[in-house]
């Protein structure tokens, strides 16, 4: 069978990699992949938002079945593009991505079907959300409407922060059109829980849960990444949340978009924060999250080929999905200076029996060589019966790989480890 993955991170080289423990998955091809995913899969150079080189090279191989991993593919409508010329794919179609795509959607959404989330005004006009902004209650979060590689969030703490917020958005277009748009919401508190699912539009199973490390910073300080490192399951998402979770927000959003006539199809993420009156969304992601998957899938017993098949062909009703009651641990090793600022090409040591346990995300083969190319590098995974053993074997994988500049958190899974007690 011909397989044929869209991306090229560390998401995209866990997705192979259990993709892979099926011997029906004879041929993966990843468009464009890495230098890591390389090792595992045929790698085929283009631009994850190419849609018409995509659809072309699907044909011209005969895949056979497609999985859509990055948001900006999926909203761009690469399942709807594939499907019109036969190839069945994992991943919503754009009509329904828009959940990711839209925030003011995904909260208009929520308004409308008592979906439990921040409340929140949505703003066209930069005068209007100025104005807005001098009786809001502060500390606020301001959203840019789009895509914007995890960086379109401000929490602002004082009143001039969130108006500056505003104008490098709506004014300055610092996220381009993603920012012509803005969500200015209620500020909430609470631990954080990534919970990701597979949906087939009627059904759906959640995941194991996890839990990601956004900052830079050991401790939760410095600037936003788009992870740092992620730990399953995550020991705040108890039974009783989770079960509260399932009635209040999972099944009703996957109605709601049936109802919009935008039925999701794929892997819905829920960014929940659990807050003191309840879980509440704080975002949607259309796909599998990095580096949450890196987590979640080595948890998963179950085909993951087959699961993501029942998802497309409607029938995950009647699909096992099974998750081990182990721990998992992923610590992403960067280049110093990610996410403002670094230098690439440095050489990567990476000892041959430490390679089922690494992922991928930013490095190219130059010369046969294995060379940083990107912020995140590497994610170093493993797995353990506690979470205190994942962490350790983690670690000690971590010291046995090198590169130049590499940099990591060295607290991942500590607050874990203490509310877990
Ligand atoms: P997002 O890109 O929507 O996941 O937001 C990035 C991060 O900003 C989240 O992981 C939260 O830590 C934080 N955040 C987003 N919305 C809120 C909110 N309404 N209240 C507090 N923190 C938030
Ligand atoms: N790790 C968060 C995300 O994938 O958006």
């Amino acid at each position: 069978m011909k397989i044929l993955v869209v991306g090229g991170g560390g998401r995209e080289h866990a997705i192979v990699k259990k993709l892979k423990e099926n011997p029906a998955a004879t041929d993966v091809f990843v468009w464009p992949g890495n230098g890591g995913i390389a090792r595992d899969a045929t790698c085929v150079p283009g631009s994850a938002t190419d849609i018409e080189g995509i659809v072309a090279f699907a044909e011209r191989q005969g895949i056979d079945y497609a999985v859509v991993a990055p948001d900006d593919p999926l909203v761009l409508g690469c399942v709807d593009a594939l499907e019109a010329v036969g190839v069945p794919c994992f991943g919503p179609r754009a009509n329904a991505a828009l959940i990711e795509g839209s925030k003011a959607f995904a909260k208009e959404l929520m308004k409308k079907y008592g979906i439990p989330t921040a409340a929140f005004e949505t703003f066209d006009d930069l005068d209007r959300a100025l104005a807005y902004l001098d009786t809001a209650p502060i500390p606020t979060v301001v959203k840019a409407d789009g895509l914007a590689l995890g960086k379109g969030v401000v929490i602002a703490f004082t009143r001039e922060e969130a108006k500056q917020a505003v104008i490098s958005m709506m004014r300055d277009k610092r996220f381009g059109r993603s920012g012509e748009r803005v969500v200015i919401e209620e500020y909430l508190t609470g631990p954080e829980v990534s919970v990701l699912s597979f949906t087939d539009g009627e059904t759906l199973v959640p995941m194991v849960s996890s839990m990601d490390h956004k900052r830079a910073g050991d401790g939760d300080t410095g600037p936003n990444t788009g992870g740092m490192g992620t730990v399953a399951p995550n020991p705040y998402y108890t039974p009783a949340v989770a079960e509260e979770c399932m009635r209040t927000i999972f099944l009703p959003t996957i109605r709601a978009m049936k109802a919009e006539g935008r039925p999701f199809k794929g892997c819905l993420y829920f960014g929940l924060m659990l807050t003191p009156d309840g879980p509440r969304v704080i975002e949607y992601n259309c796909r599998f999250g990095d580096p949450e998957t890196q987590v979640v899938l080595p948890l998963l017993e179950s085909d993951l080929l087959t699961v993501m098949q029942a998802v497309t062909n409607g029938t995950l009703a009647d699909c096992e999905v099974r998750f081990s009651d182990r721990h998992a641990a992923c610590v992403v090793m960067a280049s110093k200076g990610y996410p403002v600022s670094y230098e690439k090409g440095f050489e990567i040591t990476l000892p041959d029996d430490l390679a089922d346990h690494v992922v991928v995300a930013g490095a190219a083969l130059k010369d046969g060589r294995l060379v940083t190319s990107g912020g995140r590098v590497l994610g170093v995974t493993a797995t353990g019966d506690t979470l205190k053993e994942a962490l350790a074997t983690a670690y000690d994988r971590v010291r046995r790989v090198t590169f130049a500049n590499a940099y990591y958190r060295r607290d991942i899974g500590e607050k874990a480890m203490k509310a877990g007690k």
